[in-house]
């Protein structure tokens, strides 16, 4: 069967029909679905049914996978590289309210790119849905390079040539969650990324933000602050956003380079929501950032 493709939203979004991700990918379908993905930067499959194995080997066809970070609670799931989107605890029940890692995990619900807390940020994710709640528990995403065109010129004049500070406890922090150690927060320090990039599969430009992107570097705090947070504002009005709603055999793939996006609020208390999600590593956008290749050098060399 031919791939077919269908478009979800008027700026981006597709729908794609006739490809069974559960098998390994030919040249033409990689092409194709590349294809899709630099064009309409989410991509949505129904009817898939992936087990961690075959998930982590769709990962690998399209990049080098980065491991989620290491959480308190252990690892349920047969690789680190598969990250467990869920609301069940190593016991298999539900999270209590409490739980480190549920409150941890609430930091899905804000606006986001994955891994833009790491030198190395996420390019594509993939995240199959094997257990979906009768209501809520949407993913929304938003569209950076439209949001980027309609700056104004001005704006863009002005947010050309700047760089965010992003860390995780940003983002943690603004839900008022700073449960973290000294310890944990060593393992992942400040990074620096730049607030526009141009996106490699279809050099368009792009914002590049989100909830870890905590100030502007060289600028005041609160004027950094600012700043994002009208962009932001901006990047997630309505005419931007793309709303999935999940069924079970969902697999949906966003670009992180070039989109936002937010789980929705669902009953987690007594309703189970299970996804699976592997997430390539950029290693192209890094090429415009020669802070973070440069400690990347600097890794290397210490590695040997
Ligand atoms: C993710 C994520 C949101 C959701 O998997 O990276 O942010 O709806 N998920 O679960
Ligand atoms: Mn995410």
């Amino acid at each position: 069967m031919p791939v077919s493709i269908k478009q979800l939203h008027p700026l981006f979004a597709a729908e794609v029909d006739g490809v069974d991700l559960a098998r390994p990918i030919d040249e033409a379908t990689h092409r194709a679905l590349d294809d899709a993905i630099n064009r309409y930067s989410v991509i949505v499959f129904h009817g898939q049914k992936l087990d961690d194995d075959q998930l982590l080997a769709l990962g690998r066809r399209f990049g080098s996978l980065a491991p989620p970070r290491k959480l308190r609670s252990g690892q349920r799931l047969k690789y680190a590289e598969v990250a467990d989107i869920s609301n069940v605890n190593m016991q298999n029940e539900l999270r209590r309210r409490d739980d480190h890692r549920r409150l941890d995990a609430l930091g899905n619900q804000l606006w986001h790119s994955d891994a833009s807390f790491r030198p190395v940020s996420g390019a594509l994710s993939m995240l199959h849905a094997l257990i979906i709640p009768p209501t809520g528990g949407d993913t929304e995403f938003a569209d950076l390079r439209a949001a980027y065109d309609a700056l104004d010129d001005e704006m863009k004049t002005t947010v050309d040539p700047l760089s965010a500070v992003h860390t995780i406890f940003h983002s943690r922090g603004q839900l008022g969650h700073a449960d973290y150690t000294e310890a944990e927060r060593q393992a992942l320090p400040d990074v620096r990324h730049p607030m526009v990039r141009v996106h490699p599969g279809s050099k368009r430009r792009t914002l590049y933000l989100g909830s870890h992107a905590s100030h502007i570097a060289g600028w005041p705090m609160p004027e950094g602050r600012l700043l994002i947070r009208d962009l932001m504002e901006h990047a997630t009005e309505r005419r931007f956003v793309f709303t999935h709603k999940w069924a079970v055999g969902d697999l949906v793939v966003w670009d992180n380079r070039c989109t936002l996006h937010r789980g929705r609020r669902y009953d987690d208390a007594n309703q189970r929501r299970e996804l699976r999600r592997v997430t390539t590593q950029d290693l192209e956008t890094i090429n415009d950032n020669p802070e973070v290749l440069a400690a990347l050098v600097a890794l290397e060399a210490v590695a040997g």
